[in-house]
């Protein structure tokens, strides 16, 4: 693949990604500083470090549901999880911003774990797989600090009967040669796939349905899910019910220099998974690909490159404590003033205490995780 081409769908990330290039053909809006501005001031004064560090860039109708919102309807957040494996910290990205868009505006969040898609999507996995994965993955969101009383969860196989209803009615609106072209399935792929974004488009409708007026849909989620939602806002109207609006991130870059930290195949070490021991996390860090040059004395004159570092990209997403502090390492980065052996070193006296802590919580979110998954549907359709 020439150097300048790359592939962005939710079932394959492929290539260097122009972010710019892929708003462009997705045709999705700039998240700038005029929609940054007004988010700030709605979740009173601040902004969290995804969105005000940049992983956060793209989004479809954000002013619109900020619009309702200042006028007072809130909206609900949804995001989702196939649980092929144990999360890494890319997997947390949205969700963070979820918790923290939650703790901010009081709002429900709704998550859905889709342990069919993945078994579905993956032929080495078997159903116990994905199904025993997408609790262990739930603890793991959970865990963030979700509030257990504002935060419900549609774990597709055993909330089937609460979904089932809304999706035969979206089923009928989806032809099959939109599928067809948005996720550019092949005549072998298989008929459950090609009836599952029906299912991740349910969740964007179920609390209007639930409740019986119009309430708005926020989600966040990284770029490569878009197309589900082109889908699902093409058929919304049709329906009765609003357009979900959407806030996209990045990809973040994988440990061994990818564009996104995946690791279908056989790549473990393109990422840090949250159950890593901390000496694999070290491990993994020390090895991990930089911006950084091939001597000591080149990078003291020349400075590294940020942008290209899977280092760098960890500081960004959380692991750097304030604004001003991942300004700070970027410069350093930059100038030659700090090199990649001090800042993995750096990075890691964060992530091993982030580890530490996150293992305690998820233990907690274990007796009330069961809580929050739905089961029924609010009333017959
Ligand atoms: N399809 C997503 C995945 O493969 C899971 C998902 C379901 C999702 N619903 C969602 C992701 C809503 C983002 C937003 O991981």
């Amino acid at each position: 693949m020439p150097a300048e081409e790359f592939v962005v769908t939710p079932y394959e990330v492929k290539g260097r990604i122009d972010y710019a290039r892929l708003r462009e053909m997705f045709g999705t809006q700039d998240l700038d500083a005029a929609l940054l501005d007004r988010l700030r001031a709605v979740a009173g004064g601040e902004l969290s470090p995804l969105l005000a560090r940049g992983v956060y860039y793209s989004h479809r109708d954000l002013g619109a549901v900020l619009d309702l919102f200042e006028k007072g309807s809130p909206f609900f957040l949804y995001s989702g999880r196939g649980p092929s494996g144990p999360l890494h910290t890319s997997h947390l990205v949205p969700f963070e911003l979820c918790r923290w868009l939650q703790a901010r505006l009081g709002v429900p969040m709704y998550i859905q774990i889709t342990d069919d898609e993945k078994y579905w999507a993956r032929n080495g996995l078997s159903r116990e797989e994905t199904a025993r994965w997408g609790m262990e993955n739930l603890y793991d969101l959970l865990a963030l600090g979700f509030d257990p009383k504002r935060t419900h969860v549609f774990f597709d196989s055993r909330s089937i009967a609460a979904l089932y209803p809304l999706a035969i009615r979206v089923a009928r609106k989806i032809p099959y040669s939109t599928v067809k072209a948005v996720f550019g399935f092949e005549p072998s792929t298989n008929i459950g796939l090609v009836f599952y974004t029906a299912l991740q488009t349910v969740p964007c409708f179920w609390p209007s349905w639930a409740e019986g007026r119009t309430v708005p849909c926020l989600i966040p989620c990284g770029i490569d899910q878009d197309p589900h939602f082109r889908v699902t806002r093409d058929i919304a109207e049709g329906l009765g019910y609003p357009k979900p609006a959407l806030l996209h991130s990045q990809m973040l870059p994988g440990l061994l220099g990818e564009s996104a930290m995946s690791t279908t195949g056989d790549r473990a070490d393109n990422a840090l998974f949250l159950n890593d021991p901390p000496k694999v996390v070290e491990r993994k860090v020390r090895q991990a690909f930089t911006g950084g040059r091939t001597t000591v004395e080149e990078q003291r004159r020349l400075g590294a490159v940020p942008e290209v570092c899977s280092v760098w990209a960890l500081w960004r997403t959380r692991f750097a404590r304030s604004d001003e502090e991942f300004a700070q390492v970027t410069r350093d980065c930059r100038s030659g003033a700090m090199l990649c052996g001090e800042c993995k070193s750096k990075v890691l006296e964060r992530i091993h205490p982030f580890y530490a802590a996150h293992a305690v919580a998820r233990e907690r979110t274990k007796e009330w995780a069961e809580s929050t998954i739905v089961t029924t549907a609010p009333k017959p359709l």
